[in-house]
């Protein structure tokens, strides 16, 4: 026994330093391909797909010369001096979003709304500590990718812009999605089944202004923290499901502009409404104000 207990004592170092030496090596080679560096080159990149924009952001701000974590709307871990957030939110930028922002493997956030960008958004975007994308009021093109990688996305904003075909159904695997914003665009086909059974954080789902079509699933119940759920203006047809009424915590519904069937009028949608939801306070179902 006394022996046995030496040997275990004696072996555990040995095996830690083994373990220990592998994960540094692993790290390093890790770390020796996405670095500051690769940071610097992406974002350069990125700019080399702006075709215009204010000179005094893209010449004098974002001078080659000075550290990317000193230009405008970029956000810098302060240990490793890694991007974790861009935010050119309004900048006037007129061009295509570089494949190259797939590099940042450090981004957390990424808002380029309110600019002028055309062309595809890069699948290159599923980026696994991504957790916001805001690309919405620009004037994007081509589908949506699936988003595949991107385990900690939170939030989606798509709107306003010129997205076409389906909602990609790997939207609907994002575990810790809880807003997503996909109002005017060109959208088509249909809701998924089983849209709900992988977004359980779902709180704010918004889809009006598409050209979507086909029934709202029955299991929209299981997307149960909805808040505000907005359908209008799409193709949508059939009667709204009698599931609705056990979102507990759904406070506004927009559904006006489809082809709902058996629902003709505001009241008879809000007779409904209050008769699946008895204790109904504060849900207010709007079929004129096109949201
Ligand atoms: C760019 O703008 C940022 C934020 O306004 C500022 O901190 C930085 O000094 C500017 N850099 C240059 C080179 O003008
Ligand atoms: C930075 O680059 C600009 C031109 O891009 C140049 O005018 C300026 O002198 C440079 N500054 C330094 C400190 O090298
Ligand atoms: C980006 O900046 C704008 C202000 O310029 C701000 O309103 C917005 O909330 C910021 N976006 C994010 C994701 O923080
Ligand atoms: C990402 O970085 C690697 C290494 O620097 C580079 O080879 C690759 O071209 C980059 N990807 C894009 C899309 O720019
Ligand atoms: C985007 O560019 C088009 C022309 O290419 C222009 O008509 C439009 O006003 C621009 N939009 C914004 C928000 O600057
Ligand atoms: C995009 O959606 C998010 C989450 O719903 C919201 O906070 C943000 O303000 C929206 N962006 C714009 C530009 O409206
Ligand atoms: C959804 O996620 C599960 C695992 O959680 C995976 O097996 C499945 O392939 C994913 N489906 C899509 C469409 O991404
Ligand atoms: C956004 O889309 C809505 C619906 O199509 C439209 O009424 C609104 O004018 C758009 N906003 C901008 C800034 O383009
Ligand atoms: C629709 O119903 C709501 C709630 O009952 C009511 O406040 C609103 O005035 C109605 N609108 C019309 C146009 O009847």
């Amino acid at each position: 026994m006394q022996y046995q207990k030496h040997q275990l004592f004696m072996e555990k170092p040995a095996y830690f330093f083994i373990l220990l030496t592998m994960l540094s090596l692993s790290t390093t080679t890790i770390c020796s391909f996405f670095n500051k560096a690769t940071d610097q080159e992406a974002l350069i990149a990125f700019k080399s797909f702006i075709i215009s924009g204010p000179p005094e952001i893209l010449t004098k701000n974002w001078s080659s010369n000075a550290s990317i974590c000193s230009w405008m709307g970029v956000s810098c871990s302060l240990n490793h001096q890694r991007i974790t957030a861009l935010n050119f939110s309004g900048f006037r930028f007129k061009g295509t979003i570089s494949p190259a922002i797939g590099n940042l493997t450090f981004l957390t956030s990424l808002d380029l709304s309110y600019n002028n960008f055309t062309g595809f958004i890069p699948k290159e975007l599923s980026l696994s500590r991504l957790e916001l994308i805001d690309l919405s009021f620009n004037s994007l093109t081509g589908e949506i990718p699936s988003f595949g990688n991107n385990l900690k996305l939170r939030i989606l904003n798509l709107s306003n812009n010129s997205l076409g075909g389906n909602i990609p159904y790997g939207i609907f695997n994002l575990s810790s999605i809880e807003e997503v914003r996909l109002r005017a665009n060109n959208l088509q086909g249909g809701l998924p089944k089983d849209m709900c059974n992988g977004i359980s954080r779902l709180s704010r789902l918004y889809l009006s202004w598409n050209s979507l079509s086909g029934q709202i699933p029955f299991d929209i119940y299981k997307c149960s923290e909805l808040v505000d759920l907005s359908l209008s203006v799409n193709h949508f047809s059939g009667s709204l499901p009698s599931s609705i009424g056990r979102l507990n915590k759904l406070q506004t519904l927009y559904v006006g502009a489809n082809n709902f069937q058996e629902i003709h009028d505001n009241a008879s949608i809000c007779r409904e409404v209050r008769t699946w939801r008895a204790k109904l306070v504060e849900l207010s179902i709007d079929v004129l104000s096109l949201r």
